[in-house]
């Protein structure tokens, strides 16, 4: 046995991923389900929630992840509650936060805690109908494609760079409901591929730029 496989040799630590979700968490099931069948060499260490009813929640706990609720009704104003969020992210030492459903503005203290280490998955084609009403904005508009994009969070709405989008065309006969489960079913794939990359990369950010290397 060499020095270098000697029992003192310690293997790279996994990246852990910390997955922020406010409803159904049908994109946080995409990535436990990644992660179990090996798709994703990655550990999500912890779901956080910023209601007590965020179906996603049961997902997590079935899947034998931590949960951890930061409802902002606790808090005096947005700037605590954004920093009782930073601290409970941070107690699970992420290599990556996800946002995936989460329907809060993160605030300074969890941008400032992990730069350039959090990213969103969004459903319509950004810089276009950013918000929270992406779907039923792009309906109303009248667009004929829409799709989902996966960003880094900056400061913004939404106006962080770009990993990766897709597009889907808009069906005369769609509802927002029918719509946004067709983005969905985009989405999961497209989150799935981004956040493995991500975790397989170093990743450069200037500007608006975003490198994998
Ligand atoms: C996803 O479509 C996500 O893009 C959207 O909420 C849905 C969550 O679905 N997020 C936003 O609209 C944020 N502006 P899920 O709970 O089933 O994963």
């Amino acid at each position: 046995m060499s020095a270098e496989e000697s029992v003192g040799a310690v293997a790279p630590r996994r990246p852990r991923i910390v997955v922020l979700i406010s409803g159904s968490g049908t994109n946080l099931q995409a990535l436990l389900d990644a992660c179990r069948d090996g798709e994703l060499t990655a550990d999500i260490v912890a779901v956080g929630a910023d209601r007590t009813d965020a179906a996603g929640l049961h997902r997590a706990a079935t899947s034998g992840v931590p949960t951890f609720v930061v409802p902002p009704a606790d808090f005096t104003g947005r700037q605590a509650w954004d920093e009782a969020l930073a601290s409970q992210i941070a107690l699970f030492e992420p290599t990556w936060v996800v946002s995936a459903g989460f329907m809060r503005i993160l605030g300074a203290a969890v941008l400032s805690a992990f730069p350039n280490r959090i990213i969103n998955t969004h459903p319509a084609l950004l810089p276009s109908f950013p918000g929270a009403h992406a779907v039923s904005d792009a309906l109303s508009y009248g667009v004929k494609v829409t799709g989902c994009t996966v960003h880094l969070i900056d400061q913004g709405v939404d106006t962080g760079p770009v990993l990766a989008q897709r597009s889907l065309r808009i069906e005369p006969e769609d509802d927002e409901h029918t719509l946004h489960e067709r983005i969905k079913e985009v989405e999961r794939e497209l989150l799935v591929e981004v956040v493995d990359q991500l975790c397989r990369h170093t990743v450069h950010v200037v500007g608006r730029e975003v490198k994998l290397t």
